[in-house]
């Protein structure tokens, strides 16, 4: 049988820095025939996530670095076109680790079926997939918030953040959200209905802003971001408040070290937690997070925003956009109708 053509984006050249376009190449090879147990996809929608920076470096890390002239790593939701395993089908919907290219070749047990009927088909990669999973168990499971606990929520409009707010805020809390634009703030307060929200690049004053804001202190401080950021909410804990970190985003892209002031004696005065999580970690109670976020979404009681790109080509341009604040809720790139 004729092989099927397939374009995909590798890495040129490890990034020193932001990434830039010239470090990502455009490739077209003939994709192999499902063997057994596997499957042919043609790739619908790419997830774009921040973790994608730290793949494409070479600095020790949870996983091994993506190898120059590789397709670069990510999440997919796409459509069956030839099966060699049983139970898929051609035509079926599945979420999987396709990766930056328009054909994959994948085992089945790597992949989960997509109900279309239930949400439009992309939620797998956001409110319903990872991100969605990562807010809940890291609100839920790890910081565990009470009724009345003040929740901050960094990267508040972010694909995580979104939903992490909107999670603590069912559970009864008060919710700050910090972002880095207005229109972001607007989202979080109108939309999302987060009680307090703050501009972290016209608001040099952060932690003063906090004190002000809760001045019982944070309880929970959800940390996607870290440097200065989290400096200030430190110094803003509360007693026996719960960090939980689950990214450094301003940290990836710096050549030099980010030096600032220690706050580690915040956590010994407050009595704090910090934890750092991995959603993978929790991956054997996928469904039940799956059940409770979906039967939310049913029922009005959570948003979410994506920011949808259209072309593989513009993946590596959409990813830089993304780490640089460009997208409002989920980035994903729309790879086939
Ligand atoms: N541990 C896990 O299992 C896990 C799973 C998923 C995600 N994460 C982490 O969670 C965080 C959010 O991920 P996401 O997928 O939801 O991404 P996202 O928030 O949708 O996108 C990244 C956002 O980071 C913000 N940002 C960029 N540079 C920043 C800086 N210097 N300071 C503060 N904010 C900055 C930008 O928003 P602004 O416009 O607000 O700056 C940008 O929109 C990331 O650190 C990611 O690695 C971890």
């Amino acid at each position: 049988m004729k092989q099927q053509l397939n374009r995909k984006i590798t890495l040129k050249s490890r990034p020193s820095g932001m990434p830039r376009v010239e470090d990502f190449e455009l490739r077209q090879e003939p994709v192999p025939a499902p063997g057994p147990g596997q499957v042919l996809l043609q790739t619908l929608f790419l997830s774009l996530d921040p973790y994608m920076r730290g793949r494409i470096s070479d600095a020790k890390n949870y996983a091994a670095p993506v190898g120059l002239g590789e397709v670069i790593v990510g999440g997919t939701v796409s459509r069956v076109l030839e099966s060699a395993a049983p139970g898929f089908n051609k035509g079926d919907i599945v979420e999987g680790p396709g990766g930056w290219q328009e054909l994959s070749v994948l085992a089945a047990g790597s992949l989960r079926k997509v109900d279309p009927d239930l949400a439009p088909p992309s939620t797998a990669l956001g409110v319903l997939g990872m991100p969605g999973l990562t807010a809940y168990f890291s609100i839920l499971h790890v910081a565990r918030p009470i009724s009345g606990d003040v929740v901050v929520i960094s990267g508040a409009a972010g694909a995580v953040g979104q939903l992490a707010g909107q999670i603590a805020k069912l559970a009864g809390c008060i919710v700050i959200g910090i972002a880095g634009s207005d229109d972001k703030l607007e989202y979080c307060q109108k939309t999302l209905g987060f009680d307090h929200v703050i501009n972290y690049k016209k608001t040099p004053e952060l932690a003063s802003v906090l004190t002000k804001l809760c001045p019982a202190g944070v309880n929970v401080y959800l940390d996607g971001v870290g440097g200065a950021i989290s400096q200030a909410v430190f110094g803003n804990l509360a007693f026996k408040a719960r960090v939980v970190i689950i990214g450094q985003i301003s940290q990836s892209n710096l050549v030099e070290p980010d030096l600032g002031p220690r706050s580690m004696r915040y956590l010994l005065t407050s009595r704090a937690r910090i934890e750092g999580f991995l959603v993978g970690d929790w991956q054997s109670r996928n469904s039940e997070a799956l059940l409770r976020l979906s039967g939310w979404l049913k029922a009005g009681q959570i948003q979410y925003s994506e920011h949808q790109v259209d072309g593989l080509e513009n993946a590596p341009s959409a990813f830089i956009g993304m780490l640089s604040g460009a997208n409002l809720g989920k980035t994903i790139v729309r790879v086939a109708d």
